[in-house]
């Protein structure tokens, strides 16, 4: 297997979405979890690749439980940390060897491991923001090519689609207004759902590295958002 090194192909890094990971149907989700593990080590094998996996509904059911009890909200993010780690696990040891099958616990150590073991798998890191801002701040790291927000819609709408038929997807947006809509949509509170991470939109923003939203459950189009060809979806740059 092909090692990635440091003067090859600039690294790429992929958020996946806990609703990508968890869907309705347990059945289902077996199947596409295998689909994308070998989506992964396949791209993985080309080009330095570090993928986030987030917590879903069930790191919100167990923050509302949490919360119930009194935790606080830094014990809250921590919960959530632990449930975005057990999704890593998964997809880590469904890929194998040399993806790292511990999750790497921070950014530092996952960009050191994506250069000789790629495709690399991690969760949450600490409190403050959600697994989007662990991919940031990996992408700056690495200096990345770009970043890709696998999600449960098909990009970024102008309102809701699931409730406004008329929504309209952008397929371009400048980062100025991307950050407003972020701002606008986005709390503090552990286990909450938005477009993308603050922090996250604000790192990649910085540091000139373009964001692709694209549905994460369309294996064929999300390897060409990651490949960097053209993709259905919305970039941010
Ligand atoms: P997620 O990354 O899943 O966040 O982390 P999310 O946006 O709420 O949910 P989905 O999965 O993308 O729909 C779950 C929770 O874990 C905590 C936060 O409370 C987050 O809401 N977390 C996660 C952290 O505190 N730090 C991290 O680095 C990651």
């Amino acid at each position: 297997m092909p090692r990635a090194s440091e003067s090859g192909p600039a690294p790429v890094v992929l958020s996946v979405g806990g609703s990508v990971i968890l869907g309705d149907d347990p059945a289902a989700d077996v199947g596409f979890l295998a689909q994308l593990a070998d989506l992964l080590r396949d791209v993985g094998q080309s080009v330095p690749l570090a993928v986030t996996t987030g917590g879903g509904r069930v790191a919100r059911d167990y923050i509302r439980t949490g919360r119930a009890l009194g935790l606080t909200e830094v014990e809250l993010d921590e919960v959530g940390i632990e449930v975005t780690r057990i999704h890593a696990r998964l997809l880590a040891a469904r890929i194998g060897p040399p993806t790292p099958a511990r999750p790497p616990t921070s950014t530092v150590e996952a960009a050191h491991e994506v250069h000789r073991a790629s495709p690399v798998i991690l969760g949450g890191t600490e409190p403050g923001h959600t697994t989007d801002g662990v991919a940031a701040l990996l992408a700056v790291r690495l200096r990345a090519a770009r970043v890709v927000n696998a999600t449960s819609v098909d990009g970024l709408y102008d309102r809701d689609p699931q409730r406004h038929a008329d929504a309209k997807r952008y397929d371009r947006i400048g980062w100025d207004e991307f950050r407003a809509i972020v701002q606008a949509s986005a709390g503090t509170e552990a286990g909450q759902e938005f477009v993308f991470d603050r922090l996250g939109a604000d790192l990649l923003h910085r540091a000139k590295i373009p964001l692709a939203i694209v549905h994460g459950r369309d294996l064929p189009n999300l390897r060409a958002a990651l490949e960097g060809r053209s993709f259905r979806g919305t970039r941010v740059e």
